[in-house]
């Protein structure tokens, strides 16, 4: 397995997104050789692989949440391979140590990306689809929290996850661990299938105080797929992410890079952010949207969306996001992002950070951006401090973190 130095894997970081137009797509290869489909499962895995199988005899379980509950809550590290297979169940992650979820695929092995490159939302699907069906619909928030929904939930404990309400969110209590120091997925699907239409929080993951990598992996859902907690850093690449309404939002910080949204209708804006944990120090919390595509989930949508999803929407004021040197379809808004709502906008011009960078394709209309007031157009200087994962994402005293987590393979070809 390739393992890159901090300080090397920053510079080729900054390298590729200071590069235009040519971005090539390739799958993350670190485990193709374990992922690759043999008559032998666990040849080319680390050693002390589990495997799960609803099927094979060579199976350690059943079930990927019974394989996961078996490990020791310590810092080792654990690899997991799962056969293909539909899985109905939610899982969650909560030991500090590294844990790696392969899906069993021939795709990384023969150079095939997942999401980089998708017509819509279902051109592909992995061999592993895990499934889980639930959605917060109480509005006053007081009979479930958003957490309880999520397919997949890394974080060290119940209350690190909760969404809460307000401003700032749930108070997460302040003697909270930190939890996975690096949690991967490989070719894993993960679908709310709880409705088709937005109806209510139905997330499909759930990461905060934790580092999460996720490579072609998609998100399905329709309201808020993808949550990133308090203290949550998540780099999602060659991925899908398929949602209608705020569907990548919460406090923490997320990279996506080389990935597909799929817009399966508009509501709210595509990203909506609280980077306020309210901190004493700078933060650079929020989303990051960079050399990725923001598309119609198929022809029929496209139709009937063709300029009107907004990039975003502020959470609260301190809404960090930027869609960086990123393909826009026509079906995103001219004027890019909008306020929160008519009566309570929740917007500063001071704190609110709803931005675009170099982005192309039919969507992307910067007179149109900068007319509205409110979706920033950054230049050159406005976007240096924000180029690479290396800069953004940070350790909970607000230092910018140790990025090793991060399995840069697939930008190596
Ligand atoms: C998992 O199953 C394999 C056989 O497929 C076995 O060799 C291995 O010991 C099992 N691992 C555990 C932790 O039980
Ligand atoms: C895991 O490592 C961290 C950082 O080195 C340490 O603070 C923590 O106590 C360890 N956790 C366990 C359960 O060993
Ligand atoms: C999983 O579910 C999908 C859709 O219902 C179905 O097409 C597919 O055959 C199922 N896969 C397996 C391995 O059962
Ligand atoms: C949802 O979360 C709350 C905590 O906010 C908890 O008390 C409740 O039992 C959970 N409900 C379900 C259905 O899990
Ligand atoms: C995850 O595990 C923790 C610790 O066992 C537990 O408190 C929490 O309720 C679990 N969350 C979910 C979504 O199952
Ligand atoms: C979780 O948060 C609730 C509500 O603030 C609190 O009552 C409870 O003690 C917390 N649990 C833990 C384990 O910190
Ligand atoms: C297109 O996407 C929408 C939104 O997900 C879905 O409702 C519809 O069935 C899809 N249509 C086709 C033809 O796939
Ligand atoms: C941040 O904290 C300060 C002082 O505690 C408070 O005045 C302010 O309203 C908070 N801001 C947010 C967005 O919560
Ligand atoms: C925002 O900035 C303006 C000047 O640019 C200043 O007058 C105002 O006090 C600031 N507001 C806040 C809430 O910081
Ligand atoms: C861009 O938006 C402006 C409105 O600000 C509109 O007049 C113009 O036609 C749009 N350009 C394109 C190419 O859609
Ligand atoms: C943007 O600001 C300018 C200058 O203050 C103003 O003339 C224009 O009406 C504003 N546009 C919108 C859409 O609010
Ligand atoms: C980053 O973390 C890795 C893995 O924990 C470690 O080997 C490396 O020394 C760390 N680098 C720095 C600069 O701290």
């Amino acid at each position: 397995m390739v393992r890159l130095s901090a300080a090397v894997l920053t510079a080729v970081l900054h390298m590729t997104s200071a590069a235009s137009g040519t971005k090539s797509t390739h799958p993350a290869k670190t485990y193709a050789e374990c992922q690759r489909r043999t008559y032998k499962p666990l040849s080319g895995c680390p050693s002390g692989t589990l495997f799960v199988s609803q099927s094979s005899f060579a199976a350690n379980f059943t079930s990927i949440q019974s394989a996961i509950a078996s490990l020791p809550n310590d810092n080792s590290s654990h690899t997991i391979l799962i056969a293909p297979g539909n899985y109905t169940e939610q899982l969650n992650v909560t030991r500090p140590g590294p844990l790696t979820l392969l899906g069993q695929s021939d795709d990384p092995y023969r150079g095939i990306s997942y999401g980089a490159s998708v017509s819509s939302d279902t051109d592909r699907r992995n061999g592993v689809q895990v499934l889980w069906a639930a959605a917060n619909t109480d509005s006053t928030g007081q009979l479930m929290d958003n957490a309880n929904t999520s397919v997949l939930t890394v974080a060290p404990t119940w209350n690190a996850s909760l969404t809460g309400s307000g401003p700032t969110g749930f108070p997460v209590p302040a003697d909270t661990p930190f939890g996975s120091s690096d949690f991967r997925a490989y070719n894993i699907d993960f679908r709310n299938v709880y409705s088709l239409q937005a109806a209510g929080p139905a997330l499909a993951v759930n990461v905060a105080y934790a580092n999460a990598g996720f490579y072609g992996c998609g998100f399905y859902s329709y309201q808020d797929t993808v949550y990133i907690g308090k203290l949550g850093n998540a780099y999602f690449y060659d991925n899908v992410v398929a949602g209608q309404t705020d569907f990548l939002y919460g406090f923490g910080t997320a990279w996506l890079e080389r990935s597909t949204l799929a817009l399966r209708n508009c509501g709210g804006g595509i990203t909506a952010w609280k980077a306020g944990t309210n901190t004493t120090f700078i933060n650079k919390y929020g989303v990051y949207i960079s050399d990725s595509r923001i598309i119609a989930a198929n022809a029929s949508i496209a139709a009937t969306i063709a300029g009107k999803c907004a990039l975003g929407r502020p959470w609260n004021s301190l809404h960090r996001s930027i869609f960086m040197e990123s393909y826009l379809d026509g079906s995103t808004l001219p004027a890019g992002y909008i306020k929160w709502g008519g009566t309570d906008p929740r917007y500063s011009n001071n704190l609110t950070l709803m931005a675009v960078y170099n982005d192309y394709g039919p969507g992307y209309n910067v007179s149109a951006m900068k007319a509205s007031n409110v979706t920033v157009v950054l230049n050159d200087a406005g976007v240096v401090q924000y180029q690479s994962p290396a800069d953004v994402l940070s350790n909970p005293d607000g230092s910018i973190t140790n990025v090793s987590w991060i399995d840069a393979t697939g930008l190596f070809y």
